[in-house]
């Protein structure tokens, strides 16, 4: 079959990464008998460089007629890059909401696994990990602070910034459901993580969770405030199987379970709405600290072109296939440097992109 795939490969270690995510990809269309078509788009600063925006109407086009979305990383040094100095609204990030929000993808699935091969790289101790963790936090993508109105003025001399924090039942039904569907698939276990104790929007989602529940009785249901739930992640990451959770406090809480299972280059992302169009990108960002110099860890963007073998084109056994050769590289030792141990083998981006192909061919 042919699939029509957008890629976005970005700034900074994007276009590094987004290469050996397509590499692995044609190595599995060579194998299985996919064709998988390309089409290139600017976003981020890549974009603002290009046409003055961060994302345009044409680009995003592309993005719907298409069957998936590929994308790297976008944004910049915030201290030094010149796209900082335009207005909020033109800069890097806007590019990504931009895309989030114009393709509907409301439910950012995060999967936080601590693979065996891994484990020394893992910074807790061996007594907390026991034999490993496999949760998912599913994030809400298009609502919450991310898009309330917001704006900053300045009265009698004193400056003020305001952002605001808006739910609708109607967006936290649909995520719920996404995250009682993908329960009902693993250990049937939701943890909705809120700050009911404060606000209002939380004390709303803790609600219509709880009215969705109804609708999967085997599913345990539990609530948690998430300042418990930042310390829980580290005390007993075992004890989660679905966290759900706003967008905020999602994408805060994705970081630390990315760092639990060795390094922020190893956590995939798939973000999904109504359609199978979805996009998908690693949960790091463009690390400009490292850009340029093949040292990026490759990983979760190949585990997130096999999240959209699986949940945009239902190619199960293919998706299985790549995540089976990451283990086995990992297994012979090869390690790039954010997950690098003491007697294991120095890889840089490319010959990690390299070695997983070469697993699946
Ligand atoms: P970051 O995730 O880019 O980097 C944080 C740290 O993790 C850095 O030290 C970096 O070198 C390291 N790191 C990240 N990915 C890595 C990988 N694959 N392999 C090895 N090390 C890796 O976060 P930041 O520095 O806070 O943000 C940099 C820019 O990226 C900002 O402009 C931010 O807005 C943007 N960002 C974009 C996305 C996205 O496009 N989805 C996500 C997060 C941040
Ligand atoms: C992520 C990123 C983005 C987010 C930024 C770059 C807007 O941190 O995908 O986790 O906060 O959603
Ligand atoms: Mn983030």
């Amino acid at each position: 079959m042919n699939y029509k795939i957008t890629v976005i490969p970005g700034d900074g270690i994007g276009p590094e990464i987004i290469e050996e995510a397509k590499k692995v990809l044609n190595q599995i269309g060579k194998r299985y008998g996919h064709k998988f078509d390309y089409t290139e788009v600017l976003m981020g600063g890549a974009s603002i460089d290009a046409t003055g925006v961060p994302l345009t109407e044409e680009a995003l086009e592309t993005a719907k007629n298409s069957d998936s979305v590929l994308l790297g990383a976008v944004g910049g040094n915030v201290g030094q890059s010149n796209w900082y100095s335009l207005p909020p609204h033109l800069r890097p990030e806007a590019g990504l909401l931009a895309i989030r929000k114009g393709l509907k993808l409301f439910a950012n699935i995060r999967p936080a696994i601590l693979f065996d091969e891994l484990m020394e790289a893992c910074p807790l101790k061996e007594d907390i990990v026991g034999s490993g963790f496999d949760f998912v936090v599913m994030r809400e993508l298009t609502g919450g602070l991310y898009f309330g109105a917001r704006s900053t003025v300045e009265e009698n001399g004193i400056r003020k910034a305001t952002d605001t924090l808006v739910y609708d039942e109607t967006e936290i039904r649909r995520i719920a459901k996404w995250a009682f569907e993908i329960a009902m698939k693993r250990n049937k276990k939701v943890c909705s993580v809120d700050k009911a104790n404060v606000l209002d929007s939380s004390r709303l989602w803790r609600q219509v969770t709880k009215e969705v529940a109804k609708d999967y009785p085997e599913v345990e249901l539990t609530d948690m405030l998430v300042d418990n739930c930042a310390m829980q992640l580290v005390k007993n990451p075992r004890q989660f199987d679905v966290i759900l959770t706003e967008n905020m406090f999602g994408d805060i809480l994705s970081d630390e379970a990315s760092m639990i299972t060795g390094s922020i280059g190893m956590l995939a992302s798939a973000s999904l709405g109504d359609t199978k169009l979805g996009l998908y990108e690693p949960s790091h960002g463009s690390a400009p600290d490292i850009a340029g110099q093949n040292k990026a860890n490759p990983i979760a963007t190949i585990l997130s072109a096999a999240m959209m073998l699986r949940y945009s084109f239902d190619l199960e056994k293919e998706a299985d296939q790549i995540e089976a050769a990451v283990k086995s590289v990992l297994k012979k030792g090869y390690r790039t440097v954010d997950i690098m141990q003491e007697g294991k083998t120095l890889v840089g981006t490319k010959e990690m992109g390299d070695l997983i192909v070469q697993e699946i061919a």
